[in-house]
């Protein structure tokens, strides 16, 4: 595809015209068929009031806030705000950012600094981390140039296994990391644990709760929650994000510090050159100040009865899950804690229930798990306040695609058929290397476009050594991302 722009640009209404044509294909977010990426409160006004703030500061630019003081208030109060329902006292500080993997990155980029300027830079610095950690830290160990040590969890809580950690701490570990909740299962590590063992060694725990902004109010609600946050003394850092169960625009996450001394060394300063002295908080510099006034106003129109309101929802929805999906001969893996969860099944092939849902207008996100690392495939739900209207429909949807998808063998014996019939007898780099091509061509990631029925791929993914798969998703983002044809 080549896309030029025209000597004339469109009149505005056609213009918005062509994007309605263009997002025609997608699913619509507010219509609560989405169970993952998506958050949505079914509170049009809360959306209302979030644009509307947006607009306000869309032209101001973060990059120097002294030009424009009010932003440094509003990230002051969002960060005090977010500290307070995160357990911190007065001398915890942190900062506005883009998302959860910008909060992760600053925060292993600060662990990282920390640990040159008490040990040196003799060592490549470590994050020893559960295998249930999200990929966001491997990405800032790759990034920053750490390692990553990972841990296994309790095959049958699905928590980090703390002697595990302990076991490979060394003096090489700048970080420790628990998640509240962790993505794929929705449960909170033994956060009270890992923070004596961190006060223990004198090591940087940092709590990943992006997706655990709803924790708070579900312990306000009477739920009976773990300790997890900064009420923990080990804990150095932590990581929430306002674009999931904060229900801001996305493009909104905090990183909180214990203190002062530890979040200097997030921070990065340049004056070595003709221009602007340089000093960035964040990662980015240029940045709208937009997405920060929007997650302010959110975060005030629904005040904590709303957000506890909002919780009520999610949790509601939660129990009705965790008891109807094991009527359905669905097994939840571990005890879901947060929003999310994750299911599976002995019989039936959950690729194929996925995309049978998906016909039927459901989007469920599939797990692939690896045979190599002994994670078995499952089905992740994010829930949303929203699905709180729609969850019996949905669950007689799946019961419907339960039977449906009973006609399908189980995982990998499709992969393996595949593999055969594209003359691949080893899954050697290699010899997939060479049949590449072909393969893609058959499975239809050829041309920008993605196949309709992914269960294949995810199959395949499931029975592939990792590293294949990463380099076989780099192939089909690159091919994806063809913008010139
Ligand atoms: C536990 C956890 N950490 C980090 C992230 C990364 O957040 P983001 O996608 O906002 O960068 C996610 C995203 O789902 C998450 O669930």
């Amino acid at each position: 595809m080549t896309y030029i722009l025209r000597e004339k640009g469109f009149p505005p209404s056609q213009l918005l015209e062509r994007l309605a044509s263009y997002a025609s294909i997608d699913m619509d977010p507010s219509s609560a068929r989405l169970w993952g990426h998506i958050y949505e409160p079914g509170v049009e006004e809360a959306w209302k009031i979030a644009l509307e703030a947006y607009a306000l500061y869309q032209k101001k630019n973060m990059l120097d806030p002294t030009v424009y003081p009010s932003i440094i208030r509003l990230e002051n109060e969002v960060v005090s705000a977010v500290a307070d329902l995160m357990g911190g006292d007065e001398n915890v500080v942190g900062n506005f950012t883009s998302g959860g993997t910008e909060s992760i990155m600053l925060a292993v980029k600060a662990a990282r600094d920390y640990y040159w300027a008490r040990r040196g830079r003799g060592n490549v610095p470590e994050i020893v981390l559960p295998v249930t950690a999200h990929p966001a830290f491997h990405k800032a160990a790759h990034y920053l140039g750490l390692k990553t040590v990972i841990t296994p969890v309790d095959p049958e809580t699905l928590e980090a296994d703390v002697d595990a950690t302990a076991e490979k701490v060394s003096d090489r570990t700048a970080m420790i990391v628990g998640s509240a909740p962790n993505y794929p299962y929705g449960v909170i590590d033994p956060i009270r644990e890992m923070g004596e063992l961190a006060e223990d060694k004198g090591l940087w725990l940092h709590v990943d709760a992006c997706i655990g902004f709803i924790l708070p109010f579900l312990r306000m609600l009477g739920e009976q929650i773990p300790d997890y946050d900064l009420r923990v003394p080990g804990v150095s850092s932590l990581s929430t994000d306002l674009h999931k169960y904060g229900y801001s625009p996305k493009g909104a996450s905090v990183i909180l510090y214990r203190s002062k001394e530890l979040r200097v060394h997030q921070l990065f300063s340049y004056s070595r050159w003709p221009g602007y002295p340089l000093v960035n908080t964040v990662i980015l510099s240029s940045r709208p100040a937009g997405n920060l006034a929007a997650a302010w106003a959110v975060l005030n129109y629904l005040g904590l009865k709303g957000y506890k309101k909002l919780a009520t929802k999610v949790l509601e929805t939660r129990k009705i899950l965790v008891e109807k999906l094991p009527a359905l001969g669905f097994q939840v893996l571990g005890r879901p804690q947060a929003g999310i969860l994750a299911f599976t099944s002995p019989e039936i092939n959950v690729f194929k229930l996925a995309h049978i849902m998906s016909e039927k207008g459901w989007y469920i996100q599939v797990q692939p798990g690896s045979i190599h690392l002994n994670l078995q495939p499952s089905i992740h739900l994010t829930i949303a306040p929203k699905h709180h209207e729609v969850v019996h429909r949905m669950l007689d949807d799946l019961a419907r695609a339960k039977e449906e998808a009973k006609a399908y063998p189980m995982p990998p014996e499709n992969a393996l058929r595949f593999l055969q019939e594209m003359g691949l007898t080893s899954l050697d780099p290699e010899s997939v290397g060479k049949a590449m091509p072909r393969i893609l061509g058959k499975l239809g990631l050829t041309g920008g476009s993605l196949p309709s029925d992914m269960s294949l791929i995810n199959e395949l993914m499931y029975i592939m050594p990792p590293e294949l798969v990463e380099q076989v998703l780099a192939i089909v983002m690159n091919e994806l991302y063809s913008a010139r044809g």
